[in-house]
Order: structure tokens, then sequence, then C-alpha cells
């Protein structure tokens, strides 16, 4: 380890004997500011830096996958659950159990066992949409509260929603119609939806960002995404759909054959404590922690208030099916946009 310390602090330009810091190549596929406060209060407390990229859920997983011959990556956090599955079954991903696994809530463990401990919950939230209050009223638009209302013609070109290849946000988004409707029936409204689209965009919360800019009437997100517009002191109500809806669990994965495996660990087992997760809310995420002694933001969305849909992570997580919904989707729905 020393030589290789000793080795790293020669290319760095250091004096022979003085030590490089560690460092981890990061993946971040949340919000770019938690991503950036996290990276920050890591390096504060540990001799690691940190280089970080953030990728949206989709674009992380066709990375690791791009790479799995030669991994740039050590660590993946966050993003929706379901990719992180996919690269556990593919085996993109190293298992790892973390002595603070018994800190965390059941279901963030479960996402964990579902993938023999090739990632685990960093955190949980459900699947809604914002409006634009103003734009709305405006428009003489009544606000939409089910999926139903979606398709209405009054609605046409006020709707952004990510498009599922590169957006984890998306893609649990058709995995929740689909459980919801029946498949055949999901890609008729999806189509049906479609011609109320202005615009499929790269990042699950760039459509609520729209809204909040006037852009766009409603952007399809997380609701802990639509939350924080509001809280910016935008225009943007929050909507839990009426006929129920799909939640994530965020993930956080090691990659399989990681160069820097212990810094890995090392972010790994911080990301999980209650002390990292409290960062959250001042960097305006809020969704629900996986460590139960962290305190969500009383802004975040509680899932007891929700109707939600018994959401079949390991189901929609598998390689398979994954892969087989986002063709479909990239066939009827993206090309005929
Ligand atoms: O903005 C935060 C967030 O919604 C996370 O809760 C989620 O895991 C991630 O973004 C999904 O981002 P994307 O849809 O761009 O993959």
């Amino acid at each position: 380890m020393k030589h290789t310390y000793l080795l790293a602090g020669l290319a760095a330009g250091l004096a022979p004997g003085i030590a490089a810091a560690d460092e981890l190549n990061l993946i971040c596929s949340a919000d770019i500011v938690i991503c950036e406060l996290l990276v920050e209060r890591f390096e504060e407390g540990h001799d690691i830096d940190v280089n970080m990229v953030r990728l949206s859920s989709g674009e992380a997983y066709a990375k690791l996958r791009a790479e799995a011959r030669n991994p740039q990556t050590d660590l993946w956090w966050a993003g929706s659950g379901d990719p992180h599955l996919q690269a556990a079954n593919d085996k993109l991903t190293h298992p790892y159990e973390s002595a603070r696994l018994s800190e965390l809530h059941d279901w963030a463990v479960t996402q964990a066992e579902n993938a023999e401990y090739r990632t685990v919950g960093v955190y949980s939230g459900a699947l809604g949409w914002g409006y634009n209050t103003e734009i709305l009223a405006a428009k003489g638009i009544e606000p939409p509260k089910c999926w139903a209302d979606l398709t209405d013609p009054s609605l046409k070109g006020e709707i952004q929603i990510a498009d599922p290849n590169s957006s984890g946000t998306a893609y649990t988004a058709l995995a929740t119609l689909v459980q919801l409707m029946g498949e055949d029936e999901a890609f008729a409204y999806l189509a049906e939806l479609g011609a109320n689209v202005s615009q499929y965009t790269k990042s699950g919360s760039a459509p609520v960002k729209a809204a909040a800019r006037g852009e766009t009437g409603i952007g399809i997100v997380f609701m802990h995404d639509a939350v924080a517009q509001a809280d910016e002191g935008f225009p943007i109500e929050v909507v839990a759909p009426c006929e129920g809806t799909g939640y994530e669990v965020g993930s956080m994965s090691i990659i399989d054959g990681a160069y820097n495996l212990e810094a890995a660990k090392t972010f790994y087992d911080w990301a999980l404590s209650a002390e990292a997760q409290n960062l959250m809310p001042e960097a305006r995420s809020f969704q629900l922690p996986s460590n139960r002694a962290a305190v969500a933001s009383e802004k975040a969305p509680a899932l007891e208030d929700i109707k939600l849909i018994d959401y079949d992570f390991a189901e929609y997580g598998k390689t398979d099916v994954r892969q087989r919904l986002l063709d479909r989707w990239s066939k009827e729905i993206g090309a005929a946009f």
C-alpha cells in the first residue's frame, strides 16, 4: 500500500516520502447539489480525494457496462434501484455487507438481499408530478390528480418526463404503469400521454425544474424533486396520483474490480451513517433516508400518506425485463415522438 502511495505521490509531484491521499472514483446519480455536498463533507473527514461525475441512473448503468473489463469507477452512489439491481444481476457490482446494515430500514436491507449484497438502499421516495400553478391557472386547466387526467387534450404540449433509457425516474414511471395497468395497457397509455409531452429529458428531475421556470406546465418526477422546487419558492404544487404510484429505493453499489476498493468501502460505510444522510435536507434533497437514526425532513413526502403499489423491485430490476421494456419504449414511444 505504502509503495502505491509513494508512486502516486511522485506522479502527483510530491517530494519522495510524502504520501498522496487515497483516491475514489465516484459516480453520483442524485442531484448535483447533494453530490457535491457529500463529496465535500466526506473529504473533510477522510484522507481520500474523490473524483465525482454526475450521471443519470440509466447512463451510469450503461457506463459501468461499457467499462466492465477495465473499470474506471469504484463506487456508484444514488440513482433509482432498478439499474443498480440490473448491474448486480450482471455481476458488474461487488458484494459487500457493511457493518451498518443493522442500522437500516427493512426496505433498504431487502434491496441488498435481492442483490446478494451487491447493492443497498440509501433513500426512498415516491413518484408523482409537480405542476406550475400559475401556468395552469392562466390557461384555465384543471390540475391533474390522476394518471388518467394526464392524457386530457387540454394538456397538449404541457408535460415533460424523462427518457427511461437514461433516467431511473422515467424507468420507475414505466415499470409503475406496467404494474398498475398491465403491459399493453401501459404502452397504450404512454402513447396517449406522448401526445401531451413536449420533451423527453435526459435527467429525471429536469421536467419539474422546467415547470418551476415556467417552460412547461407539468413535470412527472419523484415527488421529492417537486418539493425541492416548491421549497425554493417556485409556484409548484406536488401531486401523488390518485390511482396509486410506484416508488424508488435509491441505491449504492461498489463496482466489481474497483481499483480503490478500500476507499470505496470507507465511503460506503460513511454514506450509510445517520450523520451523512442527515446532510440531505441541507442540499434540498427530500428523500427518506435509509438509516433509521437519520431524521427525514418534515418536507419529505411521507410514504404512508401516499397510495403506493407493491412495486416488485426484484422483477423490474432483472436484466431481461428492464431491457425488454426499454426496447419496447424506444420503438413504440421514443421513435414515434
Ligand atoms: O434528483 C434526485 C433523484 O430523483 C433521486 O431521488 C433519484 O434516485 C435520481 O434523482 C434519479 O435520477 P435520474 O432519473 O436522472 O436517473
